[in-house]
């Protein structure tokens, strides 16, 4: 029952929160000891393979496994035809395929798979099955997709939806009343997630209990599509996360190699293990999309914005998956401007389905809005961080009711930032160098932007054990997907309690055995169960005070509890211990609930930030070094500074990679293949790529009304003006605005070239 409990009260000066707390299970991701699913191993266990669509486009017009059946460990096959896999997969608007689909639609689709007593056998099975394709022309640039005589890769063809369209205000009028008016056409590559550990779990049926250990964000969300696809009561169906090794979004939900671990499990009565390969999973479980984009914008001698129009065609692959979601949320919300008008174009190409991806669209949006906002700057002849100042909105304008936001701190992101920076001198400087000459030119930008969402609830509903001694547990449904969720909510527990953080252990990511809570995706996992964390260690304390009022016979409001001790507020002489509680050890428990409740009505709770950075360019080689970078986030409270600064590096090295190194390159002459599906010839940022120098500035205004702790979000919210401050930096070094990821010496060179012969 959810008795009516006081909305707990904003803290004011905290102990334990917003201090630099290491993780509560660093030793055990360190030592190795930590047990990820894919470290699972369990008696009996088979190991599955997935036979995958070698073409970009194809039809399977048959599939001879015979002699893979009768190979030496294989203990089963299964394809479209088998008893019990013939199920659907769903994507998004209501869209399915079969699991196994006849029709590939693109490199790498499922056909079939094989458990077997190893993982080799597996392989050299799956490599046996014959399969006679249809190769059918495709499409892998989304530019082209709907040009006429383009292959149409879904009967209705290759549109994704109907176009999406925002308008506000009068566009054309306020382009009317600009003094200079800029249009620009700008492009991001496709980014692969490629977390650490590979995507992948291990099944295995009691029964007609089915338990799956996987490397996911969210084990409820898993539950809900295993038991949707297989036609099975969700509580037959335990998810268990534990640890996981990365997602950045593409591990909110299931995956077909989920399904197909349970099907290899139920058909061979043995718990089979399903983990993919590196190139696998570039191909087939998420990317971020691509985006074509082009921006008009208006702007005031005295830098007032008066329009802004903007237009994105993207592409959530072969699949309806999302392709431009949010990619002008920025364009449409991030600066004050009356007129806007937006037109998001999501269309079909032969290749594997995106998914959410840090931040999701923002960082796109954010490489054409502020590279234009330094472009209308410099037309104007004002300084970039001055245009923006003089354009913060208060409230959310893309919003119905323009409501207000809880707080925002881009004011105080761009004035501390800059001067933590040193702005000025920073742009001074560097063009001082540069008029000396040589090969090597420094540059200094910036940009900001703000994350669509800040945590929300409910559901969130939290679990503490206080144990007689005073240890606890702690449990809660919420994946920790790396970012220090436990050590955070552990810290939570620590401040209202003041139970010392070894004494908590927690328990979490179990459908079977913890409290039931949302993926760990956009960055709301600390604002969302944080709250819920609060609330269940504020009732243990209630009642913790009330048991210790009867036996110190005083009223509980007259009483604290420090250092595991309950201690009078008006005698200090009157205390007791919590393990000499008499009634506590009779009663073995204190049970405490904790809920989230809603986010405050008709307001929004959303993060900002803005940063800085300085480059070097190679005007001979093309080469791009960020030297320094300075993040001044506003995420409302910092909950540990050691776990926010980790997140603002971060965030950080993504934006990195997808200013300077990342692009998945898809063969768009010849086969229509990706070719570069491997960590060697697909770039992440190394340590070498990422500045020496980070800073991470927190911008903490008091947040009362976001939620009950105050913090807003950080993870994303850091990703997304990463690349564009990069361009920004990158065109004030040598002048010229370069409008497509990555700016590498492959991309850089040409441009360099042609403007040593233009002179
Ligand atoms: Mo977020 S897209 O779940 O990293």
């Amino acid at each position: 029952m959810r008795e009516e409990r006081e909305t707990p009260k904003p803290w004011k000066k905290t102990e334990v929160i917003g201090k630099p707390m290491p993780r509560v299970d660093a030793y055990e991701r360190v030592s190795g000891s930590a047990i990820y699913p894919s470290d699972t191993s369990l008696p009996d266990m088979l190991y599955g393979a997935i036979l995958r669509c070698p073409h970009a486009h194809a039809k399977v017009l048959d599939i001879d496994a015979r002699e893979a059946e009768k190979m030496p460990g294989v203990r089963a096959v299964i394809k479209g035809d088998t008893n019990g896999a013939s199920v659907e997969w769903p994507y998004l608007r209501g869209f399915k395929t079969k699991l196994f689909d006849l029709y590939c639609r693109h490199e790498g689709e499922e056909v079939a798979a094989v458990a077997a007593e190893t993982p080799y056998q597996a392989w050299d099975a799956v490599k046996a099955i014959k399969v006679k394709y249809e190769i059918l022309p495709f499409v892998v640039d989304e530019r082209k997709a709907l040009e006429s005589g383009t292959p149409a890769i879904h009967a209705g063809g290759n549109r994704s939806g109907e176009p999406q369209t925002y308008e506000r205000g009068n566009v054309e009028k306020g382009f009317g009343e600009a003094d200079v008016v800029l249009e620009e056409t700008y492009r991001t590559e496709s980014e692969l997630h490629t977390p650490m550990e590979l995507h992948g779990c291990v099944a295995r049926w009691d029964g007609d209990q089915l338990t799956v250990w996987e490397s996911t964000q969210g084990v409820y969300a898993v539950q809900a599509r295993v038991a949707e696809v297989l036609g099975l009561p969700l509580a037959n169906v335990r998810v268990i996360g534990s640890y996981m090794g990365g997602g950045f979004g593409s591990k909110l939900q299931a995956g077909k190699y989920t399904i197909i671990a349970a099907l290899l499990s139920k058909k061979t009565a043995r718990p089979v293990k399903v983990f993919l390969t590196r190139e696998e999973t570039f191909l087939c479980v998420g990317n971020r999309p691509p985006s074509n984009m082009t921006l008009k914008a208006g702007v005031r001698r005295d830098g007032t914005l008066t329009a802004l129009e903007f237009g994105c065609i993207g592409t959530g692959g072969a699949y309806p998956a999302g392709g431009t979601s949010s990619v002008d949320w920025l364009v449409r919300d991030l600066y004050q401007c009356p007129n806007v008008r937006t037109k998001l174009t999501d269309v079909y190409i032969n290749a594997g389905p995106s998914r959410p991806c840090r931040a999701p669209g923002h960082p796109q949006g954010a490489w054409a809005l502020e590279q234009m906002i330094d472009a209308l700057a410099e037309a104007i002849k004002m300084d970039p961080v001055e245009l923006r100042l003089k354009n913060i909105p208060l409230y959310s304008q893309a919003r119905e009711g323009n409501p207000p936001y809880t707080s925002t701190g881009l004011k105080e992101c761009l004035k501390e930032g800059a001067e933590a920076f040193g702005w000025n001198e920073a742009l001074k400087k560097a063009s001082e160098a540069n008029a000396r000459g040589g090969p090597l030119r420094r540059g200094v930008g910036m940009a900001s932007g703000l994350w669509i969402a800040g945590g929300g609830g409910p559901p969130s509903t939290i679990l503490i054990k206080l144990f007689s001694d005073g240890s606890l547990n702690l449990n809660m449904g919420a994946s920790d997907i790396g970012t220090g969720t436990k050590t955070v909510m552990a810290m939570v527990v620590c401040e209202e309690l003041g139970v010392p953080m070894r004494k908590i252990q927690i328990e979490h990511a179990d459908t079977r055995t913890t409290q039931y809570a949302t993926p760990s995706g956009g960055s709301k996992t600390v604002p969302t169960e944080g709250p819920a964390v609060r609330a269940a260690a504020l009732h243990v304390k209630q009642q913790l005070l009330e048991m210790a009022g009867r036996e110190l016979k005083t009223e509980a409001d007259q009483l604290d509890l420090k250092n595991g001790e309950i201690v009078s507020t008006i005698d200090p002489t009157k205390k007791i211990k919590i393990a000499n509680l008499s009634e506590l050890k009779r009663q073995g428990v204190i049970l405490g609930v904790g809920y989230r409740g809603p986010n405050p009505d008709k307001k929004v709770v959303n993060p900002f930030g803005a940063q800085f950075c300085e480059v070097e360019v190679n005007i001979q080689t093309g080469e791009v070094k960020v030297l320094r970078f300075l993040a001044a986030q506003e995420s409302g409270r910092v909950m540990n500074r050691l776990t926010y600064d980790n997140q603002v590096v971060g965030g950080i090295t993504w934006g990195v990679g997808l200013a300077l190194t990342e692009a998945r390159i898809l063969d768009a002459q010849q086969t229509g293949k990706m070719v570069n599906r491997n960590w060697h010839d697909y770039k992440i940022p190394t340590a070498l790529d990422v500045p020496a120098e980070v800073i991470s500035l927190p911008i903490e205004p008091e947040d009362t009304e976001a939620n009950t702790t105050g913090a807003k979000g950080l993870g994303e919210p850091v990703t997304i003006p990463t690349a564009a401050a990069i361009a920004n930096a990158v065109y004030n070094a040598i002048g010229i605005r370069i409008t497509r990821t990555p700016i590498n010496p492959l991309t850089l060179c040409p441009l360099l070239a042609r403007r040593r012969k233009e002179g």
